[in-house]
């Protein structure tokens, strides 16, 4: 793209700003920044121009779940089930781990966070240990699929290597870059990061299938054999990862994905509930249910949406390639937006200054005919780190290791 196409583009949809220190940039500078303008999705914008409206959503039914004490019933068919599947490596898993943990306020891979007190212990130390576990009960290496962002991927391939992987076979270790998306400010302007360029973050988890397909690693999946693919988040401690039982129900039941889910703590819980939109599995939040949905009862008494995601899927590999083309929502999320001010200084606020766009994996569930919830053990499988201190913080986490006999 030209200069003067670019500048045609941007003064059409108000944007001219972004050319504002072209006179001062290097040719390469200057070739970078009208790549990425011409790039640039002139809708967004517009996305939150008259304040941020999530969709309408459509009928609500609940759904069950299996529950732990059907689990425990079934315990041994499921494990067997799922132990078998993993030693046919039928199973992969999938670590998104391309956020950039904006509450915890990091400045490198969330991943890298040391979360020991006696001894260094790294989040991506803990999420080996575990899939370790299931690996030695196995005895099949399970392929891993790691999702960074062009914030995160050098820091975090070199982070593997100099930890050696912590012991897992490198030959299952298979990184890829997601894509990202503009940030801009509450009136819409893109906001710059530098003079040469807008301001982009992770365009959120949603994307995980499609990057992992653009970067050629769905031939690896097929290679190997995998059919399906265990998601997970990087950031909780007690992420139980390829877990044969949970594998094993998701088989027997037939259904094209599972997800863990713990029942809530209570009913106002800020968590995003699995039931049905329209007849298909859906996962939706908890502000954008009524009273009367959040308080409804069965004859029992127990909460008819009872059941919280905890970012653990499982999703059949052949279901993902059909729907890889459907669009997802976009999500419009306030964020801290570091940006360069008009006197061309980087400012890095200190509350939040606009919206990035993000789409979720937990949306790609109302793509799927059927899911089965899978109930677990909050304190035994649930713990998050996400804010600083109070909920889901290091500490609450710290809580829950020492509960469940994990030193640090
Ligand atoms: P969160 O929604 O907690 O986002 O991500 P985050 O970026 O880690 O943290 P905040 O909101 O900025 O504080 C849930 C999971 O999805 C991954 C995260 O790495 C985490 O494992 N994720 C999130 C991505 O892989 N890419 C994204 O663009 C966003």
């Amino acid at each position: 793209m030209t200069f003067e196409q670019a500048r045609a583009k941007l003064s059409e949809a108000g944007q001219e700003h972004l050319l504002r220190y072209y006179d001062e940039l290097n040719e390469e500078q200057k070739e970078k920044l009208l790549c990425q303008i011409e790039q640039l999705d002139m809708e967004l914008p517009g996305m939150v121009e008259h304040g941020v409206a999530e969709a309408e959503r459509g009928k609500l039914a609940p759904l069950g779940a299996v529950t732990l004490e059907e689990i425990a019933e079934k315990r041994e068919s499921y494990e067997k089930l799922g132990i078998q599947a993993i030693q046919s490596c039928k199973i992969g898993a999938v670590l998104l781990a391309g956020g950039q943990g904006t509450r915890l306020g990091l400045e490198g891979p969330k991943g890298m966070l040391n979360i020991g007190v006696n001894k260094e212990i790294f989040l991506f130390e803990r999420l080996i240990g575990n899939l370790m576990e299931v690996v030695e009960k196995t005895g099949a290496w399970i392929p891993l699929f790691i999702m960074t962002s062009e914030k995160n991927n050098d820091d975090t391939v070199s982070f593997f290597k100099e930890k050696n992987y912590f012991g897992y076979d490198p030959r299952y270790v298979f990184f890829f870059v997601q894509q990202m998306a503009p940030s801009v400010s509450y009136e819409g302007k893109f906001y710059m990061e530098e003079k040469y360029k807008v301001s982009t973050s992770p365009n959120g988890n949603g994307g995980w299938f499609i990057s992992l397909v653009r970067a050629g690693l769905l031939d690896k999946v097929r290679e190997l054999g995998v059919e399906w693919l265990n998601v997970f988040a990087v950031d909780n401690v007690l992420q139980k990862i390829a877990d044969p039982v949970f594998v094993g129900a998701v088989l027997e039941h037939g259904c094209v994905c599972g997800a863990k889910v713990v029942a809530k703590a209570d009913p106002h819980e800020k968590v995003g509930v699995l039931c049905l939109e329209d007849g298909k599995p859906s996962i939706v939040e908890y502000y954008e249910m009524t009273d009367e949905i959040i308080h409804s009862r069965d004859e029992s008494g127990k909460l008819l949406y009872n059941y919280g995601v905890i970012l653990n899927y499982l999703f059949q590999v052949d279901t993902l390639v059909k729907i890889v083309d459907q669009n997802l929502p976009l999500h419009v999320v306030e964020k801290k937006i570091p940006y360069i001010n008009e006197d061309g200084e980087y400012v890095k606020p200190e509350q939040p200054n606009g919206y990035k766009f993000e789409t979720l994996v937990l949306d790609m569930i109302h793509m799927m005919d059927n899911c089965l919830s899978f109930e677990v053990e909050r304190d035994r499988e649930f713990a998050p780190i996400k804010n600083a201190t109070g909920v889901d913080s290091l500490e609450s986490a710290r809580n829950l290791m020492k509960k469940n006999g994990i030193s640090f």
